[in-house]
């Protein structure tokens, strides 16, 4: 057993709070299977995000936007099952809490009591308020996304990094503080200069967690897959690749196939 699991037998929001007044880094993976998630589960991660990132990485589309609120839960679902000691975040996908803040409340109940996840991720700021309050006021713990929100893409226009310019960076310090004030339990920080980040982890009280926002935040979030090295395209500045997974793979098939063509495998021992 890890010194992580002997110290917190499950993670709570509560135990991210003390890891940032303690000074502890929280580490955070994205998961959206049965299978990988008892891996990272039992590897002692502190935070499990079933992200929206499952429309890219497990749906193959270019975009978060298709993926459905059903396929969300479907995954959180399956990452559920698996999960002994990890606190499981769940994004709500595009399109299921724009509307309105009933329709987002309804959303992340949908989300909680179909799954059993522990808590749900919103991306945005201030134009999302109401419907985060409502949230919060049932019952579910709530954590936010701001700086490159993936979601508004098509406003963007560019995966490129957000909040160099004060107007942006000032808007976001402000919407961070909103964020703990309404009573979020933490923040994702996607994709704007260390500087800055550093500067919103500073001014709020909960736990900044950073995807390319520098090493002076609370903690780290990465996709699994990218960390994991299953695609070689997608190499942006803040991935470190921990395993060539692709390559492993593809190694692995081709001495499968080969195996099987050459009446290698199955041998006498590996049949009945
Ligand atoms: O969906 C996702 O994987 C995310 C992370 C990039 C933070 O939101």
């Amino acid at each position: 057993m890890s010194k992580a699991k002997k110290e917190y037998s499950r993670i709570t929001t509560k135990t991210l709070a003390e890891m940032k007044a303690k000074g502890e880094k929280i580490a955070m993976l994205t998961a959206y299977d049965f299978s990988l998630a008892g891996i990272i589960d039992k590897a002692g991660i502190d935070v499990i995000l079933v992200g929206d990132s499952a429309s890219n990485v497990m749906a193959g589309h270019e975009t978060t936007l298709p993926i459905t609120l059903d396929q969300m839960i479907y995954h959180a679902t399956s990452v559920i099952r698996a999960v002994e000691r990890a606190l499981v975040v769940v994004d709500l996908p595009f399109g299921s809490y724009q509307a309105d803040s009933k329709e987002a409340l309804r959303s992340a109940i949908r989300i909680m009591k179909e799954s059993g996840a522990h808590a749900v991720k919103l991306e945005g700021g201030s134009q999302i308020q109401v419907s985060i309050e409502r949230i919060l006021q049932a019952g579910i713990p709530v954590m936010g996304h701001l700086g490159l929100t993936p979601q508004s893409i098509y406003k963007f226009g560019t995966y490129s990094v957000r909040a160099r310019e004060e107007k942006e960076a000032q808007q976001l310090i402000e919407d961070a503080k909103m964020l703990e004030k309404v009573g979020c339990f933490s923040i994702v920080l996607e994709k704007i200069p260390a500087q800055l980040a550093e500067q919103v982890a500073k001014s709020v009280n909960i736990p900044i967690i950073g995807i390319g926002a520098g090493g002076k935040v609370d903690g780290q979030v990465l996709v699994l897959h990218d960390m994991l090295g299953m695609s070689k395209e997608f190499s942006p500045r803040f991935l470190r690749r921990y395993l060539d997974l692709n390559e492993s793979i593809t190694e692995a098939v081709s001495s499968y196939t080969s195996d099987v063509k050459r009446l290698d495998f199955p041998n006498s021992k590996e049949q009945y």
